[in-house]
């Protein structure tokens, strides 16, 4: 296969990526739900952690698991959104920020309130819509750009950018123009944060080859009962340092027990 080949199979991997997004905006928030069942402790800010796992709760092994398990789980989990907040409520997002991937605007609704404007990049106009009816009077304070991440040319640079699940349905044939696009938006000084899911044990072993440019592929499906190919990438804390590193930024990646993967940067000034 040549490399255009590769690239046709990409582009309708992104396609299809995003037709499955635009048939979840509706379910998307409610996921965690679905997949903790009734005894999830409802203080958790579920929001900030939909379970980008499709529509079922397969793949998570919940199932045939025992309510105490499963109270343990959502434990485990509150624990670790806390763990992750923290670090995030540290961040110094300035007075501007890009966000990428916006969604239903979980991450936006927590950046809104610390600052003064959001201009956040989301190609599911169906996502928007309910991330402006979550946001009230504060979606006032966002600029939506309903758009691919990749067809995307900001006019503007930013005092901080962020992402939340975005970054494991990067190609990887596409990481390295990605995080010349991060940089190319940062203002000098301007801060880095994403988040996204920790490889499960059971594809750990399959992250290893840092040097592989294959795709992971999940077959997703919508309660509509459409089934489509995703891309969900694992990549190593060592490989997302280097690539953004390639590009000038300095970024830290870490990850919680279980659940998380996540990192914080900047982009130094010259
Ligand atoms: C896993 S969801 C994450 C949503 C949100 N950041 C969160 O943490 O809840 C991924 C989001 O990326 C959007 N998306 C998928 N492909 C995209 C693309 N090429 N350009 C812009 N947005 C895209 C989807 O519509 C979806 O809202």
């Amino acid at each position: 296969m040549n490399f255009d080949e590769v690239d046709a199979s990409v582009r309708q991997a992104l396609d299809e990526q995003k037709l499955y997004y635009k048939c979840r905006a509706q379910d998307y928030d409610i996921n965690l739900a679905t997949i903790v069942d009734s005894s999830f402790d409802p203080d958790i800010p579920g929001g900030l952690y939909s379970g980008d796992r499709g529509s079922q709760p397969k793949g998570t092994g919940l199932t045939s698991q025992t309510s105490q398990e499963i109270d343990a789980l959502a434990n485990q989990l509150a624990m670790e959104i806390d763990q992750v907040l923290t670090v995030f409520d540290q961040v110094q997002l300035g007075e501007h920020v890009l966000e990428l991937a916006s969604g239903t605007g979980n991450w936006t609704q927590r950046i809104v309130k610390r600052v003064d404007r959001v201009t956040a990049i989301e190609s599911s106009v169906e996502m928007v819509a309910v991330a402006i009816a979550k946001l009230g009077e504060e979606s006032n304070k966002v600029r939506f750009v309903i758009k691919d991440i990749f067809d995307s040319e900001m006019d503007a640079t930013y005092d901080s950018v962020v992402f939340g699940f975005w970054i494991s349905h990067v190609p990887r044939n596409r990481m390295a123009h990605f995080c010349s696009m991060v940089s190319k938006w940062l203002k000098p000084g301007g801060q880095l944060f994403f988040i996204d899911d920790k490889a499960p044990m059971e594809v750990a072993s399959m992250v290893q080859d840092e040097s592989s440019q294959i795709d992971r592929y999940e077959l997703r499906d919508t309660a509509q009962g459409g089934n489509y190919r995703i891309i969900k990438n694992y990549y190593t804390s060592n490989v997302l340092e280097k690539l953004f590193s390639d590009q000038g930024m300095a970024i830290s990646v870490s990850s919680t027990n279980k659940f998380f993967q996540y990192a914080t940067g900047f982009k130094p000034n010259p």
